[in-house]
């Protein structure tokens, strides 16, 4: 069996539409056998039409918990938060309560702080795991092939010591706090939206390139079970023909 499902959709419209349907079949699904659904979100901009869809959707909020895969480190309300995108396109619209809500505390002067605050918030979440058992791991993947905060040639993709770490990264000429990839790969669901011709290099890349995964981190991404599910788009497909072929 491929350690990956795809599904292309002609935009991100429709992919959002269908990882909606897909979402609310897991969140019941996962509630109706443990009791309790506990999703790491991912940030940037793919999956927002996501969370505006779900805003819409009567979901049991209140057996579910939402973590952060990876944040900025800038303040909560920051127009570069992925929790005030989120805060603004799903928990406020949908009413979801604060206890259902677990974002990293950022001291934006102590990143390194931040790490170990969260990452001892998700072991007293995931007690006696050895990475956190997510029902979901929802992943974003740049034109850079990163995905959470694990950026080419930066030193957080070498780390299998820690669940949640700063990382520097060169390339934004900042720190970013990311899930580590043992700490992604441990999810019982894995889902990447990607979307946009941009990215469509990087998927060539990180599914049919070599395997270097400081180069392409999304490549460290392989589920401890089942298999990963990509919803993209045509544009972003490099096994669809493009419409620039
Ligand atoms: C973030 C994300 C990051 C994102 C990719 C893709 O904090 O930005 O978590 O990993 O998923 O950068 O971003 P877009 O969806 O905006 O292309």
């Amino acid at each position: 069996m491929s350690d990956r499902e795809i599904d292309s959709f002609p935009d991100l419209d429709s992919l959002s539409l269908a990882a909606r349907d897909a979402f609310v079949q897991l969140v019941e699904s996962t509630i109706a056998e443990r009791g309790v659904f506990r999703v790491a979100l991912s940030g940037g901009s793919t999956p927002k039409r996501l969370y505006q869809l779900l805003a819409d959707v009567k979901l049991p909020w209140s057996q579910m918990l939402l973590f952060w895969g990876d944040e900025r480190n800038v303040p909560s309300d920051h127009p570069e938060s992925n929790y005030r995108m989120v805060r603004e396109v799903l928990l406020e619209p949908a009413g979801v309560p604060s206890s259902s809500v677990c974002r990293p505390p950022i001291n934006v002067e102590d990143p390194a702080e931040t790490a170990e605050v969260y990452e001892e918030i998700l072991r007293n979440e995931f007690v006696n795991e050895t990475f956190p058992r997510w029902d979901l791991a929802l992943q974003g993947m740049g034109d850079d092939a990163h995905t959470a905060s694990l950026f080419p040639q930066t030193k957080a993709i070498d780390r299998t010591d820690r669940w949640f770490v700063e990382n520097w990264v060169p390339q934004l000429d900042a720190y970013r706090l990311t899930l580590t990839a043992p700490a992604i790969c441990s999810a019982r669901n894995i889902w990447f939206l990607v979307a946009g011709t941009n990215k469509r290099q990087a998927l060539q890349n990180v599914w049919e390139g070599p395997l270097k995964a400081t180069d392409y981190p999304s490549q460290l991404i392989k589920p401890s079970e089942g298999a990963i599910r990509w919803f993209v788009t045509a544009d972003a497909n490099p096994l669809e023909s493009g419409t620039d072929e």
